[in-house]
Formats: structure tokens, C-alpha cells, sequence
């Protein structure tokens, strides 16, 4: 049976369903109404190094609020990217003894192999080195330039080349080494640089974390950046002298342009469409402001500070929510080099797969809070939810269904006893508040829990005791709420593993794949009591299989 949602574009650029519903067998798939739009960003990501498992993380974390968003019917763009300019960049060039243009195009190329493998669905991927986003950014600048927000003047201080970032001399550790990058020296800087004038915009920015409470998220960000724009602002500098790697500030070639001031612009450049002219009317006009920019913790300052104050001067909306991640650990310790203990996503994703993967980090990390990664524990979580858990239950109620009801799926009974319904008739509502709240671990946590009764469910009502006393309709009752079940919980999981929802829903008797771009109707598919009674079902095949014990992987 496949269930698609036919849609088109209509005048002011929304998405609406065509008017005929879309019948299929005894089943009525209800017309949606116009859809809303959703965007949001990952930050663009360094090149100076292979992607990482934090970048992986946000990214994956991204493609299932996406996902989301698509499911209830949302016209969704995700965009993704990397940042390509600055002395960091230039630095990394030159130690591979490439040119950077050619270093960007191999690292570049390689986050969107790990995209892929991680089965996430953008839709752009920014690259600050396209020449179309020189435009915007030059555009970007002279209207900042213009409105009296630049201004030229020297600047003195330590940088942290990692951090393309001034450093105040207090925060630094002993030695002068960053606290962020305990290894490496800062840098002694005295030269003129073009600053902007971040002081003129405390009262806005004040005013917009009083009027917006929701502008930064979690709320212990928002306290922070809070409390350090109460300090006083001050203004930054946003070009550098002596780099070649970055664009030429307009009114003074001799300078380049920042890296943030550059890379912020990205998510802007991002939303022009594939084959137009660059302006940045062209770029703001469909999609900005997007609705989440989605990023993690130790560049809260840049998306929460700077760029809303940026985005004030160009006289532009502001991005509706910053939400800030926190940062990941391996078996409790910080992952670096040094420790020889960074995880490679590559690694991880060609052993154990991308569902795997996505399921382990985006339900048992809370979104904001730190977490950690330790195999062992990575393997017993995926193995007791997918295999175990959800896997199992499909098999085994597939199973009684041959055995019992000819491979179809049986007539359902009063559910008002049944514990599966009960449970399953909130499920929906629950779970797309809580993707809604980006607490992604907790649509995760309560779709377990109606499989985890499932599972509790099938040994107290024990279907085969039921077919021995010849009570076939309590044992139909009880089948149906069981397949109801599994395919609810994949239905609500898909945004986080469509694979193995795919495959669940493929056993269902459904054709329908979740990677595709629109699989199926939320209003009717998040409810409870959807499965068709006498839709055949497939010969059970494990939907995952059991990962094995830690393989240890290190880079
Ligand atoms: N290029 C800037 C972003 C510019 S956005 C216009 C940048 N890039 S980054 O590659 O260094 O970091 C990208 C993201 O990875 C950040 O959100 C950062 O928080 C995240 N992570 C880096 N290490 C991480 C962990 N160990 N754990 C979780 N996320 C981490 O900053």
C-alpha cells in the first residue's frame, strides 16, 4: 500500500496539499492544511580537520528535528556547511603543503561523505568559499559600513589561532595558553583593524532577551549570555592585516575579513536558490529569518551576541530561536589528541550503522546537557531498545499473526481495557511536544515505553494460551494492539531511525520509505488505531540486527 501526499506550490510560496484526498483501500488520508515553512542551520563547520563527532552530532541531531518537522507536514530546509576562511585555515593549508582552496574542497567533500552515512537529508550545504557568498558578504559589509558601524582602529591583544578569537589576558592559563586550547600560545596582535561597534546595540540586544524569552535556548545559556552582555559591550574587530585567506574588506583591500563576521553570513548566502543571481534581497527573501539555528555551546557568544547585533545594523530579522548543544565526552574524559581518545564518526558509522548512531546520541543525551560516549554502554543501549526491544516485538507478535490470523492483520477489540491503547492514544501529542521542545531523548524515552509494555504485554495476555482456548477474539484483540503498537512507536522514532522504521513499516504491509520526502500523513498516522484490519503483513525478517560486543574504535 503506498501513501503519498501530493502537494503544490501555491501563490505566496507555500506548500499545500492538492485538494483530492488520497484514499487507499478502507483508509482516508486527510488533506493537510497549508503548510507551514521550517528552517534551521548547523554551524558551518571548520575545515581544519576531518569532521569530528561533535560536528557529527549537531548534524545528526538537525536531521531529526528536520525530519520532524517534515513528518507533520512542515516545508523544511536544513542547511549545513562549512567555514572555510581564516588564518586556521590557511595555517592547516600550508602544514599539508596544499593550497587552501584545494584543502577546503578535500575536507569539505569529506563532511558530506559522513553526511551521507549518516543518512541526514540537507538541502544546502554553505561553503564560505563560493564566490556568490563574496557578494553577499561585501553587500552585508557596506551596509554596516554606511549605517556608521565600522570604524578603523588598532588593536592590541593575545589570539587564540584556534579559537580565531581575542582572548582577555585574565582568562588565559599560565604560560599564555588558551584555556579552550591548553597547548597552544596565544598570539601577540598590534595592528589596525576595522571594528564594529557592538557597544551601540546593548539596549537592543538587552531588550530582545527581556521581549523574546525563547530567543536562547536552554535557559541556562540564556542566563549566561544574560549575564555577560550586562557586563558591557564592547566593540570587536572584524578584519585581520597580514592574512590572504578570506575576503578583502570593500573599503580597504589591504585587510581581509574576519572569519565570524564571514562565516555568520553563511547561513544567509545558504538560503539563495541553486542557480540565482547573488543579492541579499535574493538571499532573505523566502526563507530568512530561519526558525533554529541549532549549534553548540562554546559559540553561543557569536550566534547570541554578535550576529543578532550584526543582523540589527543591516537593518535585517533576526533567526527566531539560537539553541546551544552541549558538549560530548569519551568515558567521561574530554576528547582530544593528546588523550589519543577522539571518536571517529566515520568509524563508528561503517560498524554499526547510521540508525545505530543517531538513536544512541539523540536519546540518551538530553539535548543541552553534556554526555558521554563510552562503546560499551553504546552497544547495550541500541541492542536493549532496537533489537531487543522494538526489533523483537515486531517479530514475535509477526510471528502469531501467521501462525494465528493467516498473515493479516486481525480485527481489533473495545480497546478501553487495553493498556497499549491507552497509552497509545496520548503517544502522538506527547512525542510532537517534546520534538517541538527539541527534548529529542524524551520522544525517544516515552516511544520505548509503549514498546517496552508491548513487551511486558504479549507474556501477561499470552496470545498462545488464548489460541489454545479457542478465544479468538480476545487473541485478535490482543494482535492488533500489538501491531499497533510497534507501528506506532516506528512511526514516531522514524525521525530519529527511518531505517528501521522503513523496515518495520515494510513488514506492516505498508510501501513506505521515510527517507523520502514526504512518507505520511501525522494528523493520521500519529493516532492511534491506523493499521487496516486484513492488510497482509510480511514474512518476519529482523529489523535490526544485535550489534556486537565493543570493537574499541579510536582514530
Ligand atoms: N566554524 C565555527 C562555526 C561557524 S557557524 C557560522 C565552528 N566550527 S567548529 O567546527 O569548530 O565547531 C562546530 C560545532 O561543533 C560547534 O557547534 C561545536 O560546539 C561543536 N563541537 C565541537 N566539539 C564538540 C564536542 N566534543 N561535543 C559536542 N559538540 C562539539 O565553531
Amino acid at each position: 500500500m503506498r501513501i503519498t501526499i501530493p502537494f503544490t506550490r501555491i501563490e505566496d510560496g507555500c506548500l499545500e496539499t492538492q485538494a483530492q484526498p488520497h484514499y487507499d483501500g478502507n483508509k482516508r488520508i486527510q488533506p493537510l492544511a497549508v503548510m507551514a515553512r521550517f528552517s534551521l542551520t548547523t554551524p558551518l563547520y571548520y575545515v581544519n580537520a576531518r569532521p569530528h563527532i561533535g560536528s557529527a552530532y549537531t548534524t545528526m541531531a538537525a536531521d531529526a528535528i528536520a525530519r520532524f518537522a517534515r513528518l507533520r507536514g512542515d516545508e523544511v530546509l536544513l542547511v549545513t556547511g562549512t567555514d572555510e576562511h581564516g588564518q586556521k585555515i590557511q595555517r592547516t593549508a600550508q602544514e599539508q603543503g596544499l593550497p587552501p582552496q584545494t584543502h577546503c574542497d578535500r575536507v569539505a567533500a569529506e563532511f558530506q561523505a559522513l553526511w551521507q552515512k549518516l543518512n541526514i537529508q540537507w538541502h544546502r550545504f554553505s561553503r564560505t568559499t563560493d564566490p556568490r557568498h563574496g557578494v553577499i558578504v561585501k553587500e552585508f559589509f557596506l551596509r554596516v559600513w554606511e549605517r556608521g558601524d565600522i570604524y578603523l582602529h588598532q588593536q592590541q591583544g593575545w589570539y587564540c589561532v584556534a579559537c580565531e578569537e581575542f582572548k582577555d589576558e585574565r582568562e588565559l592559563l599560565p604560560g599564555r595558553y588558551c584555556p579552550l586550547h591548553p597547548t597552544l600560545l596565544v598570539e601577540w596582535r598590534d595592528e589596525p583593524n576595522y571594528f564594529f561597534r557592538l557597544s551601540r546595540y546593548q539596549a537592543q540586544l538587552e531588550q530582545l532577551y527581556q521581549t523574546q524569552p525563547d530567543f536562547i535556548q536552554p535557559e541556562t545559556r540564556r542566563n549566561e549570555v544574560m549575564k555577560f552582555v550586562a557586563q558591557g559591550l564592547t566593540d570587536f574587530s572584524i578584519s585581520r592585516l597580514h592574512l590572504d585567506w578570506g575576503f578583502p574588506v570593500p573599503v580597504d583591500p589591504q585587510h581581509v575579513i574576519y572569519v565570524w563576521f564571514d562565516a555568520l553570513l553563511g547561513y544567509i548566502t545558504a538560503l539563495l536558490e541553486p542557480d540565482e543571481p547573488p543579492s541579499l534581497a535574493a538571499a532573505v527573501r523566502t526563507w530568512w529569518p530561519v526558525d533554529l539555528h541549532l549549534i553548540g555551546k562554546d559559540i553561543l557568544r557569536f550566534h547570541a551576541v554578535y550576529w543578532p547585533a550584526m543582523l540589527m545594523s543591516a537593518g535585517l530579522p533576526l533567526p527566531r530561536r539560537i539553541f546551544a548543544h552541549g558538549f560530548l565526552t569519551k568515558d567521561g574524559q574530554k576528547m582530544s589528541k593528546s588523550l589519543g581518545n577522539i571518536v571517529d564518526p566515520f568509524a563508528l558509522v561503517e560498524t554499526y550503522g547510521s540508525d545505530a548512531l543517531r538513536y544512541y546520541f539523540l536519546k540518551e543525551i538530553e539535548l543541552g546537557k553534556d554526555g558521554d560516549f563510552s562503546e560499551e554502554r553504546f552497544v547495550q543501549i541500541v541492542n536493549a531498545d532496537l533489537a531487543n526491544g522494538l526489533g523483537n516485538l515486531l517479530n514475535r507478535t509477526l510471528k502469531l499473526v501467521h501462525k494465528y490470523c493467516g498473515g493479516r492483520v486481525p480485527t481489533a477489540t473495545d480497546s478501553n481495557e487495553n493498556p497499549l491503547a491507552a497509552m497509545g492514544r496520548e503517544l502522538g501529542e506527547q512525542v510532537a511536544q517534546a520534538y517541538a521542545a527539541l527534548a529529542l531523548h524524551r520522544a525517544c524515552g516515552l516511544t520505548l515505553a509503549l514498546v517496552q509494555r508491548a513487551n511486558q504485554w504479549i507474556d501477561e495476555q499470552a496470545p498462545w494460551q488464548l489460541a489454545k482456548t479457542g478465544n479468538q477474539q480476545a487473541l485478535a484483540g490482543v494482535l492488533y494492539a500489538l501491531l499497533e503498537a510497534v507501528r506506532l512507536a516506528a512511526y514516531l522514532l522514524s525521525p530519529v531511525i527511518p531505517q528501521t522504521s522503513t523496515r518495520i513499516y515494510q513488514q506492516l504491509g505498508y510501501d513506505v520509505d521515510f527517507d523520502r520526502e514526504l512518507p505520511i500523513g501525522f494528523a493520521e498516522h500519529s493516532r492511534w488505531g491506523v493499521l487496516p484490519t486484513g492488510q497482509a503483513v510480511a514474512t518476519p525478517e529482523p529489523v535490526f540486527a544485535r550489534l556486537e560486543l565493543p570493537k574499541l574504535i579510536k582514530s
